[in-house]
């Protein structure tokens, strides 16, 4: 299958040393597809859209979860005039916006990689297919203002994800190359724009089957930022590291 990223899987020995982290954040920092369901499913029987009757987790996960504001648009609302249907958009995101103050959670582990992180002095990156305002109001909630010195938002380049764009740009803005540095996606269609930019992913099973981020060609799967198969990879480049420097 041509199409399918699993047959370029990276290991991380290849990208030894580690110069750089490129994080995704919908799912990969923080679970916010539960208030985005939330948003859509109160705001959508409120204007009456499926003869009133809220939508069910499944239509979400199916048909919104991960899509571009585009594109739902005029997935929900064919028969509306597009400018009326993005208006629709922007006001769940600031819903959304609104309801991740109290509800915005981090993925467990986060601190302790950022520390390890901010220890071994790599730069980083954020890269989301999100909304700027909900990028930026989410790194400021999980308290990672000073953290991400550069955030990429994917209608802001040429492409959004899946394609490489986003991540190109990331590497460019930070001065790092894609030999030594590794994503952490949640999406296929994450994964599978880190693997076209030339980088090992580590897929984080937040909402999705580790079947799926392996076929979109995640190099390995991970429950959260403490699962041991990390730590692995983590401490082993810090290792060879140790060991380059005592020749
Ligand atoms: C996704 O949307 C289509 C078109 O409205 C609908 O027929 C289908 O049932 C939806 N999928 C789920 C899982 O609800």
């Amino acid at each position: 299958m041509p199409t399918d990223a699993s047959f370029q899987r990276y290991s991380f020995s290849e990208i030894f040393p580690i110069e750089a982290i490129l994080f995704d954040i919908d799912g990969t920092l923080c679970d916010s597809d539960p208030i985005h369901y939330f948003a859509f499913r109160e705001m959508l029987q409120e204007i009456g859209y499926n003869g009133g009757e809220p939508i069910t987790e499944e239509f979400f996960v199916k048909n919104i979860s991960g899509g571009h504001n585009d594109d739902l648009a005029r997935f929900l609302f064919p028969d509306w005039d597009f400018e009326k249907a993005m208006k629709f958009m922007d006001d769940k995101e600031t819903l959304f916006r609104r309801l991740a103050i109290d509800k915005l959670e981090p993925v467990q582990g986060l601190q302790k990689l950022c520390k390890w992180v901010d220890d071994r002095q790599l730069k980083r990156a954020a890269v989301t297919n999100a909304p700027r305002a909900n990028a930026e109001l989410m790194i400021s909630l999980l308290g990672l203002a000073d953290f991400f010195p550069v955030i990429v938002v994917g209608s802001e380049c040429k492409r959004a994800k899946p394609y490489p764009d986003p991540y190109m740009t990331a590497l460019d803005l930070i001065g790092a190359s894609p030999d030594n540095t590794f994503v952490f996606e949640d999406s296929a269609a994450g994964i599978k724009a880190g693997v076209a930019a030339g980088m090992p992913v580590v897929g984080l099973r937040t909402r999705n089957p580790e079947e799926v981020l392996l076929k979109a060609g995640a190099a390995i799967v991970i429950q959260d930022f403490e699962d041991q198969k990390l730590w692995k990879e983590l401490e082993e480049d810090e290792r060879r590291a140790a060991a380059a420097k005592g020749v």
